[in-house]
């Protein structure tokens, strides 16, 4: 299976249009070590041929245009996506959507049921690809039943629930159900590898370590190196917790959960604007370093 990390970046991406933190401003004016990133998705394929997009971001136009695999080769108007993936309803992980609405057939989405709801009430995106070439839902179960996708030769996918948040104008943003928030597990049965997929992470609950454990590649959770990252920087007083991310430094946070793991391959994703772990000469770079942990970058190629 080949992985490729199309955005890195959390929402916003990096730099993000009104943001003046020292990241930002240090990528505008190069005075800092890092390179830019586009908003959360990564694609999958077992053959080259037929792609699986993961979330489809804002950026998704750049993101094709940066990898040919993806672009029209076959017909006058073609794509080297044959279905897309959602782990939520997030703005950065759906909105690419109405981008590839010009597909000259309807979009085959798998997604759990409360994020159709995000898309049909909330945000709905899928009602307005209706006035497009609609969109073919495949509902996917959030009880961790392992599922195929037609073209996705040899790969098996299983949605795997996890506690995180809905989206601000989700009807269950106050009452989370399970499936507003899914990571994937995807394994390819010829090498029997599997990457362990989960861009938005609250809680690391004893199924998703298990997940974890198991797992040959984990692309997760990078947003914050601390909890309240975004009050420091004086931008606004949300922790991530509240915004259903789990925090790299702290006792409990993701870093220490995964230097316990010893199979996988540990890659941070989906990294906000404001993260210090972006600068590679950064000492929180270092840290991830020493624990072997690495950082996700537009472009990455992952062979599993
Ligand atoms: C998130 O991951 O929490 C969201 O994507 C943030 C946002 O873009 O509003
Ligand atoms: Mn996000
Ligand atoms: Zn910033």
């Amino acid at each position: 299976m080949h992985i490729r990390v199309l955005g890195s970046g959390a929402g916003g991406g990096f730099p993000q249009w009104n943001c003046n933190c020292e990241n930002c401003k240090g990528l505008r004016t190069h005075s800092i070590e890092s390179s830019a990133r586009t908003q959360s998705s990564i694609t999958v394929s077992s053959n080259e041929e037929n792609w699986i997009l993961f979330n489809a971001s804002p950026d998704i136009r750049a993101q094709i245009e940066s990898f040919p695999p993806l672009q029209p080769a076959r017909k006058i108007r073609d794509t080297g996506i044959a279905s897309i993936i959602l782990c939520d309803g997030q703005i950065d992980h759906t909105t690419g959507l109405l981008i590839l609405r010009e597909h000259d057939k309807p979009w085959d989405i798998y997604c759990t049921k409360s994020v159709y709801e995000d898309m049909t009430t909330g945000y709905p995106i899928f009602n307005i690809l209706g006035h497009f070439r609609g969109v073919n839902w495949h509902e996917v179960a959030t009880e961790q039943e392992p599922f195929t996708i037609p073209k996705a030769d040899d790969l098996v996918f299983t949605a795997v629930p996890l506690k995180s948040e809905a989206p601000p104008y989700s009807p269950h943003r106050h009452n989370t159900v399970p499936g507003d928030n899914v990571g994937y597990r995807v394994e390819d049965k010829r090498t029997n590898k599997n990457l362990f997929y989960a861009p938005g992470l609250g809680v690391i609950e004893d199924h998703v370590l298990e997940y974890m454990s198991n797992a040959d590649v984990i692309l997760v959770d990078g947003t914050v190196w601390t909890n309240d990252e975004m009050s420091r920087h004086g931008i606004n007083d949300k922790l991530a917790s509240e915004m259903g991310h789990l925090d790299q430094s702290s006792k409990g946070g993701i870093m220490e959960t995964l230097s316990a793991l010893s199979k996988p391959r540990k890659i941070l994703i989906h990294i906000n604007n404001t993260n210090p772990i972006l600068r590679e000469d950064s000492a929180e770079r270092q840290i991830l370093n020493d624990h072997g942990i690495e950082v996700a970058f537009d472009g990455m190629d992952i062979i599993l």
